[in-house]
């Protein structure tokens, strides 16, 4: 039997930051009412003529280096995004093309803020299966592309980046569980109404009903970490580190008490980036490795929510 584990991680974090004092020249909010309200005190934007595939380049060449791996020793990647450079190709093409790999598969995953987590069930069960020995998986958001800095209810939560993991086929386990859901009736609570097939010119932005996303996220970040933990073979106390989807802190709030975990076994860095979507647990998650709040052998619980609704949680040992 071999298991599938992270090798290494790497992030993208654009330079320009977009703080909630800015936020106040463009819309009508308050620092204060955006830090009790969400956690956050500044965002990044990524700059004019960068597009999402630059991003993810930077966070998987540093993700390669700290895995010890070569571009020509992966075997596919598969890229999270919901806004990709172009409609067609695909950001993961782009990505084979940028690191000069061989010429392996390459695919994009659309799952809103949990495409990671998707992104990641499929790349395990890739290499427990055979088929792939190492995998590129990454989760690129340009979010303020599809951002309207004209609506307070979405600009003030939102910031660009990325995130990549290398993950290897290992004999020690890695990758315990992964959970996944979705449930499409709630789609229009949080969606962007033009641009696809059904409106092709139509707005562009993200909406989004927030008090109603934010109550179905504490829930099913609740019963669906429980279920991820559950097929791990473990119990909430073996959970040595929780890093959520970086959405808002009192959904990260709710979601950790339901779960009965302590502050310091939950990672929080929604402060300086706000919520970047599918690069979000990978923005965490590199960041604890770093802070060496994880170490080797640490189960970590990963739960993330977001637009369909789609949600996903994993439990990995590290
Ligand atoms: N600045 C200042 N005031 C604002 C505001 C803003 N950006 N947005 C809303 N308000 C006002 C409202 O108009 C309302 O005023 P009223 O009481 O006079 O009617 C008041 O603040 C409370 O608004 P409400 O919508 O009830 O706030 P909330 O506590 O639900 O917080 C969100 C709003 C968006 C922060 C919160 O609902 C949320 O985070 N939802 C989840 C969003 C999310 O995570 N989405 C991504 C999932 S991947």
């Amino acid at each position: 039997m071999s298991f599938a584990r992270i090798a290494g991680t790497g992030v993208f974090i654009p330079e320009k930051i977009l703080s909630n004092k800015d936020l106040e020249s463009l819309v009508d909010t308050s620092d204060e009412w955006i830090r009790t309200r969400t956690g956050i005190s500044e965002r990044r934007i990524l700059q004019n003529g960068q597009a999402t595939s630059d991003m993810c380049l930077e966070a998987s060449s540093q993700a390669l280096k700290n895995a010890d791996t070569s571009p020509e020793e992966i075997d596919g990647i598969i890229v999270a995004t919901v806004t990709g450079d172009y409609v067609t190709p695909s950001v993961a093409c782009i990505l084979q093309d940028k690191l000069k790999t061989r010429k392996i598969f390459s695919f994009d995953i659309s799952a809103g803020c949990s495409g990671f987590i998707y992104a990641l069930k499929v790349a395990r069960a890739l290499i427990e299966n055979g088929e792939a020995e190492k995998l590129l998986v990454v989760g690129g958001e340009h979010i303020s592309h599809i951002t309207d800095y004209k609506d307070r209810d979405t600009c003030i939560l939102f910031g660009d980046a990325a995130g990549a993991v290398v993950l290897e086929k290992s004999q020690e386990p890695g990758v315990l569980s992964v959970c996944l859901g979705s449930s499409g009736a709630e789609g229009k609570l949080l969606y962007v109404p033009g641009g696809g097939s059904r409106d092709p010119l139509g707005y562009r932005f993200l909406k989004m009903e927030g008090k109603e996303v934010f109550k179905e996220a504490v829930k099913i970040i609740e019963s669906n970490s429980l279920e991820a933990i559950k097929k791990a073979g473990l119990r909430p106390k073996d959970i040595d580190m929780f890093i959520p989807h970086q959405a808002n802190l009192r959904i990260i709030e709710a979601a950790r008490e339901r779960l009965g975990l302590s502050r310091e076994k939950c990672y929080v860095n929604i402060q300086k980036y706000g919520n970047t979507s599918s690069a979000s647990v990978l923005l965490a998650l590199h960041e604890a490795i770093n802070e060496s709040k994880i170490k080797r052998g640490d189960n970590v619980l990963f739960s993330v929510f977001g637009a369909g609704f789609a949600w996903g949680s994993a439990v990995v040992k590290w």
